[in-house]
């Protein structure tokens, strides 16, 4: 199995009071697969895909991350797959505002040990695979959301990861934009990617090969088809 997680839980200690974000997550997702995850705000998508994403850890539980137990990796290791056998498009993009968006988009590249040319070559390719040729100059500040949340899937790509996990990627888009990332998100699946995809879109899970309910922290209709 590709990515097993076994009860997996997470709690989050607010002074007195615990937070269970997570209460007991089993689930199994194949190579290759294109999974939809959905659920009301707050059922734990987010967590969930950081645990998943190796960028943080479960409170309990275990997780195989290539039939690895990821609890078991090294720091160095736990980078290594991070940084280029994943893609993650987070919820807030997490983009650097005072730089440029090439150069954002090159970052994942140059923390892998590419040269700053290959790097520039690859971040325009895939801002122009996701509509932002005539922005790379802006600073994430000067575009929409919209924009800013296709600076962080070419962001997620640029390193041609195996695994891409989105939280949302299409929330701030425009109809036909959304549509578009789509496409480009069901070429991505054709290339043989895993792709995690957080959605309250129906338009958006109807691509996916499976969809994954969540509420309270716990899954509620794993392998529902429709
Ligand atoms: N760092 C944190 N510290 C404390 N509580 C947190 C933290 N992160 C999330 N939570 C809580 O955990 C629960 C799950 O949060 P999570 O972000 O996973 O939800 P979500 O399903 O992604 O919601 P949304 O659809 O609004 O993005 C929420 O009740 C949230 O308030
Ligand atoms: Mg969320």
């Amino acid at each position: 199995m590709f990515i097993d997680i076994r009860e997996i839980t997470k709690t989050y200690q607010m002074g007195m009071v615990e937070v269970r974000a997570l209460r007991g997550v089993n689930l199994q997702i194949e190579k290759g697969e294109y999974l939809a995850i959905t659920g009301p705000s707050g059922s734990g998508k987010s967590t969930l895909m950081h645990i998943i994403g190796c960028l943080d850890t479960p409170s309990s539980g275990t997780y195989f991350f290539e039939e690895k137990e990821v609890q078991g990796l090294s720091e160095d290791r736990l980078a290594e797959i991070r940084n280029r056998e994943i893609g993650f498009v987070f919820q807030t993009f997490n983009l650097l505002p005072r730089i440029k968006v090439y150069e954002n988009v090159e970052l994942p590249l140059l923390y892998a040990g590419k040269k700053t040319a290959e790097a520039r070559v690859k971040s325009q390719e895939v801002l122009e695979k996701v509509g932002l040729k005539e922005r790379i100059n802006h600073r994430p500040t000067e575009l929409s959301g919209g924009e800013c949340q296709r600076v962080a899937i070419a962001r997620a790509l640029v390193t041609n990861p195996g695994v891409i996990l989105a939280d949302e990627p299409t929330g701030n888009l425009d109809t036909k934009t959304g549509s578009e990332i789509m496409m480009l998100f069901g070429n991505l699946h054709k290339e043989g990617r895993t792709l995690i995809v957080v959605t309250h879109d129906t338009e958006v899970s109807k691509y996916a090969d499976r969809i994954v309910g969540i509420r309270d922290g716990v899954i509620t209709n794993e392998n529902a088809k429709f």
